[in-house]
């Protein structure tokens, strides 16, 4: 099919599949896009697909030339599901010489396990230039790969944009304009794959908005040339969340409680907190009230992060470890975290949590405080100085991270 001219979509579809990459659920089913540019001096390839659908991909490209037209190749992403077929392309089409990223380069190799291919590194504003089409490489990194780039075909004005834009969505009419409403898979996979990457998807943005975009043509899902702007300016909106609220840092605590002993620290670190109520916004939950897409959104806004255990049978309990997963889906750079929580016999769980938070790369400037059973007055005391002194820290106070 072609999607401009001369410029065709040599993608596959995934209609079946429930679940991607682990955590991902894909109601719709996806594609593997990839896309064929057929110039006055020969043919580009730009990616492919998933190794079992490699078949059909081929298909395609030999309805359109033959492999020995195959001048170039251009990666933007090696993950398996856009390159599972290289390794047979390059054995179909040995002449062609591979465009990657500079960070592609140690992985190509163990991608394709093929010694002697040919292969060029690039990045933005490199030109590649064949027949009447001239193709621009933009170095877009971490979206979501530490290799992955986007490029530009000036000729017909279509962003080739990797993942970036994409969404787990099949259906056969491909262009937006023409399927059925993908929104809610759009901000679904901007969620799960884009936002722990929010400044380098911002920082790819600067890229794109110095170019005149008629259509998105992303990995996976539909081909967007009908409202191209708006899945720009979606990107731009949820990127640009900053991580303060009506001006002030956000500091959460968050606890599980057996018996309210933990419970009871908590809201004495709260009035700690709050003691910064000019600066800072202090909000308490209660974790078994609350379900993962909040965990997401109270996570994703706080600065600061202050999570409370008690200790069952050596280890924190679930819904604590189920928050820290959160982490995963989002950025972490510039968070502070600290952990407390009273405990019965062994009471290591404040500590564990704390190990988890700087292996996520929290700043963990305190050490765990910890209460036997129930907190005295003068424990409620330290609790109290424990939310003031983390509020200090989160308002920009100097320490020694020592621990
Ligand atoms: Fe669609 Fe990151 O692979």
């Amino acid at each position: 099919m072609m999607i401009s001219n001369e410029v065709y979509y040599i993608g596959v579809s995934d209609s079946n599949i429930r679940t991607f990459d682990i955590i991902m659920k894909t109601a719709n089913g996806t594609t593997y896009n990839a896309y064929l540019i057929k110039t006055t001096d020969g043919v580009i390839i730009l990616d492919t697909v998933k190794e079992e659908f490699s078949e059909a991909f081929f298909e395609k490209i030999e309805a359109i030339c033959s492999y020995d037209e195959i001048k170039y190749i251009v990666m933007h992403h090696l993950e398996p599901d856009h390159s599972g077929a290289l390794p047979m392309l390059v054995k179909k089409a040995p002449q062609a010489k591979i465009f990657i990223s500079p960070m592609a380069t140690s992985m190509l190799k163990s991608i394709t396990k093929i010694d002697n291919m040919e292969f060029e590194t690039v990045w933005t504003n490199k030109l590649l230039k064949l027949g009447d089409k001239t193709l621009k490489f933009l170095s877009t990194p971490n979206l979501h790969w530490p290799e992955t780039m986007s490029s530009y075909l000036l000729e017909d004005k279509i962003l080739f944009s990797g993942d970036v834009f994409g969404s787990h969505y099949y259906d056969n009419r491909i262009f937006d304009d023409l399927v059925g409403d993908f929104d809610y898979a759009f901000k679904y996979y901007y969620d799960h794959i884009m936002r722990p990457f929010k400044g380098d998807v911002l920082n790819a943005l600067r890229l794109y908005d110095k170019l005149e975009i008629e259509t998105i043509a992303p990995l996976h899902g539909p081909i967007m040339r009908l409202h191209t702007q708006k899945y720009l300016s979606l990107y731009k909106e949820w990127s640009q969340k900053s991580l303060k609220r009506n001006g002030k840092k956000v500091v959460s605590i968050f606890y599980v409680t057996s018996y309210k002993n933990t419970q009871e620290m908590a809201q004495k670190i709260y009035e700690g907190v709050e003691k910064h109520s000019d600066t800072l916004i202090a909000n308490i939950y209660d974790l078994t009230a609350l379900d993962e897409h909040n965990m997401l959104n109270i996570l994703e806004e706080s600065t600061g992060i202050i999570i409370g255990t008690p200790t069952i049978n050596g280890d924190a309990p679930k819904p604590v470890w189920e928050l820290l997963s959160c982490m995963m889906l989002l950025e972490k750079r510039g968070k502070f975290g600290a952990s407390f929580g009273s405990f019965g016999w062994s009471g290591e769980a404040p500590e564990m949590i704390q190990q988890r938070m700087k292996s996520l790369n929290f700043r963990v400037p305190l050490l765990a405080l910890k209460v036997k059973l129930i907190p005295t007055q003068d424990e409620l005391e330290l609790c109290y100085n424990f939310g003031n002194e983390f509020g200090e820290i989160v308002n920009g106070k100097m320490i020694e991270m020592t621990l």
